[in-house]
Parts: C-alpha cells; structure tokens; sequence
C-alpha cells in the first residue's frame, strides 16, 4: 500500500499488562487504521468497503469484549460489573449506527472512524488499564522479565 497514514499508532501506554489482550488492542487500532486509509470521502466507495468489513469487525470486537471479560472473571477484578456494561452498551451504540447506515442514512467514514478513534482513546488507555494494577497483584514474572497471567484455559471458563 503507499500513502497509508495511521490515525493511531501503538504505544506502551496501551499495554494493560496481558500480551493477549494487547494483541487483541493491537488488532483493533489496525481495524480503524484500515478504515481511516478508505475513508476517500466518496460514499459509494466507502459504502463498498464498510459493507466488505463491518460484520468482521463487530465479531473481533465482540470476542475481544469477551476475552476481557472471562480473564476479568477469572482474577476475580472488583470492576467487573461496571467494566462489562462499558462493553455492552458500545456493541449497542455500534449495532445501532451499523442498521442506521444500512437504513440509508448518509455513511461519512471519517466520522465513524472518529467515533472508533474515541472510545479507543477513552476505553482502551483508560478503562482497560485500570485493571492492570489488579493483574499485576496475581501476575507471575517470566524469563523475558515482562509480567504474565495464565490465560491458557480462559477459552473453558463459561
Ligand atoms: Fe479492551
Ligand atoms: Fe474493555
């Protein structure tokens, strides 16, 4: 690809502590950044891409709500409940905008992307680390001397 251009870039103070969920985060920022680079203001084109992808999107980031939720479950974090309705009610927000734009409503990406943009800053850097110093209570130190929690059986827990 030549001239892309990411409207978020990693960094550190992302990192909640939890390769597994910093890879997820990973994953998202690449999401909007796809996004942001077909935002071409020609609403055809941009109809055409959001159409290819949106589906995939609201599914990564419905396993990635989940994820959260079962390491949060399983370390028994006091946030939890609060932590979960966050979740939900942006996969409402999402859901509803997603049927709005599909209703005909009038798709500007850049704007969506904007929206996406902004709850990563607020949920991800803010949200999502406020369980970091909670992880970092039950978390073991591994050879790479970064800190890791046992989330081989999150995908048993119900
Ligand atoms: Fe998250
Ligand atoms: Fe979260």
């Amino acid at each position: 690809m030549t001239s892309k251009t990411d409207l978020i870039t990693w960094s550190s103070t992302f990192s909640v502590g939890v390769k597994l969920i910093d890879d997820q985060h990973k994953g998202l920022l690449d999401l909007v950044n796809d996004m942001f680079n077909h935002a071409t203001g020609n609403e055809a084109e941009e109809r055409e891409y959001f159409a290819s992808i949106i589906q995939q999107a609201v599914q990564y980031v419905k396993v990635h709500f989940s994820t959260e939720e079962k390491i949060m479950l399983h370390t028994k974090f006091p946030g939890y409940a609060e932590h979960k309705k966050t979740h939900d009610s942006f996969v409402l927000t999402l859901v509803e905008n997603i049927e709005k734009y599909n209703a005909g409503r009038r798709l500007i990406l850049s704007d969506f992307t904007k929206f996406l943009k902004e709850w990563i800053l607020t949920h991800v850097a803010i949200m999502d680390k406020m369980y970091f110093s909670h992880f970092k209570s039950i978390a073991t130190r591994q050879d790479d001397g970064k800190l890791h929690i046992d989330t081989s059986n999150v995908a048993n827990i119900g």
